[in-house]
């Protein structure tokens, strides 16, 4: 990547002003590469430039892709007064301004959710005519007829408007509690519960194990994200209608 201002990279950041970088740097706080910065306009690499704030570290890419493993209890939104949010849990020397998930899960399901600063790419996986699968683990609350599986090929009608396109159901634990795994190729409100309710069917517990592509990695404990590879990214997008980048 090419070179680039310290300061103007550190302000891109968006937690402070140019100014308060300026004078940041100025007392000696910015250490890039262990040593401190001499100047403003020192110019760095920021895919290979170490750089710590008053000795935290700063991640100075352009964008941040983050998989987390979300608990249940959590909300996906990027603030609310009452209940922590998959915001809250990505630790402080990943957080920056902007990020948001990528995608909403329910309170009580689990799995994987992106987190992400980059509002193109979040468009680009989520947009329905994009078709992007997303595949979930559901346990349901009793016995399920085989019959099902083509109903979801066919693409469920919903309550009200909403018409789902063909999603695929594989049964793979029967019995009267049934694990099953569904793919869907959109994001509706409750679309999956509401899709099983459609046939008289409870989920009891509902986990997101994959994105286009890429899988949960399921070594992430429940309420840790990570940072994603450059390959991973591109992982996502597989899958979806549009050739990958
Ligand atoms: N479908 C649902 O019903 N809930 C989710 O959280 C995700 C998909």
């Amino acid at each position: 990547m090419a070179l680039e201002r310290l300061d103007k990279l550190l302000a891109a950041q968006g937690m402070e002003s140019r100014r308060e970088v300026k004078e940041k740097i100025r007392r000696g706080l910015v250490l890039v590469n262990g040593a401190a910065a001499r100047s403003p306009d020192l110019k760095i690499d920021p895919d290979r430039d170490q750089v710590t704030v008053e000795g935290t570290p700063v991640l100075l890419k352009k964008n941040l892709y983050l998989m987390l493993n979300k608990p249940q209890g959590v909300v996906s939104a990027t603030e609310d007064p009452h209940q922590p949010t998959v915001v809250d849990l990505v630790p402080q020397e990943l957080r920056r301004k902007g990020l948001f998930p990528a995608g909403r899960l329910d309170k009580d399901t689990e799995g994987f959710v992106l987190i992400t600063d980059d509002g193109a790419f979040a468009h680009r996986i989520l947009a329905p005519k994009n078709h992007v699968p997303k595949t979930y683990l559901a346990r349901l609350d009793r016995a399920i007829d085989p019959s099902v599986a083509v109903e979801f090929q066919k693409g469920v009608r919903l309550t009200g408007e909403d018409q789902c396109s063909p999603a695929q159901l594989t049964i793979l634990e029967p019995g009267d509690n049934p694990l099953v795994e569904v793919v869907i190729h959109e994001g509706m409100y409750h679309q999956i519960k509401r899709m099983f309710q459609r046939f008289g069917y409870q989920v009891v517990a509902l986990k997101r194990i994959r994105m286009g592509g890429l899988f949960l990695d399921e070594s992430l404990p429940l309420g840790a994200c990570r940072e994603l590879t450059p390959a991973e990214l591109v992982q996502i997008t597989q899958g979806e209608d549009k050739p990958s980048p």
